[in-house]
């Protein structure tokens, strides 16, 4: 057993503990989600929107999922095509006519081009740039495959469980189909490809409670939370109960900045806090979105965010 003085050991004694300090004290890392990839600049969902937002140093690229007809999972937001293709234009009978609850009598019923109507290969006929501006024209409905491909090794990927119920009356299994998808790509466990974590988020409690207790899901888990009547869920018992099914809540902005305490409330709970959605000329009372991201970040305490203005967020 070699012998030391007590001068040594006091001198490392003493670095050892210099060291702690500094670890302690060091901040730690903010998490940039890109929303629909960098969607203030480029069409949501497109591989363009997520080459951006992998050039504007996202961490996280974000894939809103839903399900054709032919059972493949795309990366759209909204349940229909119309705002985000010409599928007016290229499929023009083939729309469905909603009557809405609130429906006057004799108004025009909307017409709606549901996803789940039209198989891949009829999606990937439509462009999905234009609507953005002439210089995306021929950007294409990305797979949830493709967005894996094209962002695996240069960010994570952030899937939202996208109206699962919906899918589920018309057949679908929209969890088995992403866990499949994640097996596949074996990327079902924490860790297994460090340059690609995967977060898995949804509005839908009941989504994330068969990843985890059905599918014996790992990877971590966000619940969604929109602005009432889904705030009830926090409160101090609606936190804890969160946690049993999921690693973070995701919440509306309006509801931290209506109450910030809530950080601490799901800090203590065990419950990283990922509010949505920060976006340029949606503001509220800040000058612009890099000073809306600082307050939330750095005031607030949050552990990270939504935003379609990666190159904006502010980085300490
Ligand atoms: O998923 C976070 C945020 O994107 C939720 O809102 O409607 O943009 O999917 P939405
Ligand atoms: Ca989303």
């Amino acid at each position: 057993m070699p012998k030391f003085n007590h001068r040594f050991i006091a001198v490392v004694v003493s670095i050892l503990a210099a060291l702690a300090v500094v670890q302690a004290n060091q901040p730690t890392k903010k998490i940039l989600v890109a929303h629909r990839g960098a969607s203030s600049y480029a069409p949501e969902h497109t591989i363009a929107a997520y080459k951006l937002a992998i050039e504007q140093r996202a961490d996280f690229v974000e894939q809103d999922l839903q399900i054709t007809k032919d059972g493949v999972l795309v990366c759209l937001h909204d349940l229909t095509l119309e705002r985000t293709t010409n599928v007016e234009e290229v499929f023009p009978d083939r729309f469905k006519q909603d009557v809405s609850e609130d429906q006057q009598p004799g108004a025009q019923k909307a017409k709606h081009w549901y996803v789940s109507d039209f198989t891949l290969a009829e999606i990937k006929r439509l462009d999905a740039g234009s609507w953005k501006g002439e210089q995306f024209k021929g950007e294409r409905v990305p797979t949830w495959q493709e967005a894996v491909d094209f962002v695996r090794g240069k960010a994570g990927l952030y899937p939202e469980t996208k109206a699962p119920e919906v899918y589920g009356r018309r057949g679908f299994d929209m969890e088995k189909l992403l866990m499949d998808s994640l097996r596949k790509n074996k990327l079902e466990r924490p860790g297994a490809d460090a340059k690609t974590p995967v977060v898995i988020q949804s509005f839908s409690d009941a989504s994330l409670r068969k990843l985890r207790d059905v599918h014996k899901l790992k990877l971590p888990l966000v619940f969604l939370i929109h602005s009432d009547p889904q705030a009830k869920w926090l409160t101090e018992t609606g936190l804890k109960t969160i946690k049993g099914f999921a690693d973070g809540i995701g919440p509306n902005k309006s509801l931290i900045e209506r109450e910030p305490k809530l950080v601490g409330w799901a800090h203590t709970a065990g419950l990283t806090v990922t509010p949505y959605t920060f976006r340029s000329g949606a503001t509220g009372r800040y000058k612009d979105v890099r000073e809306e991201m600082t307050q939330f970040l750095f005031t607030y305490g949050v552990d990270a965010l939504f935003t379609d203005n990666p190159d904006q967020f502010p980085r300490r």
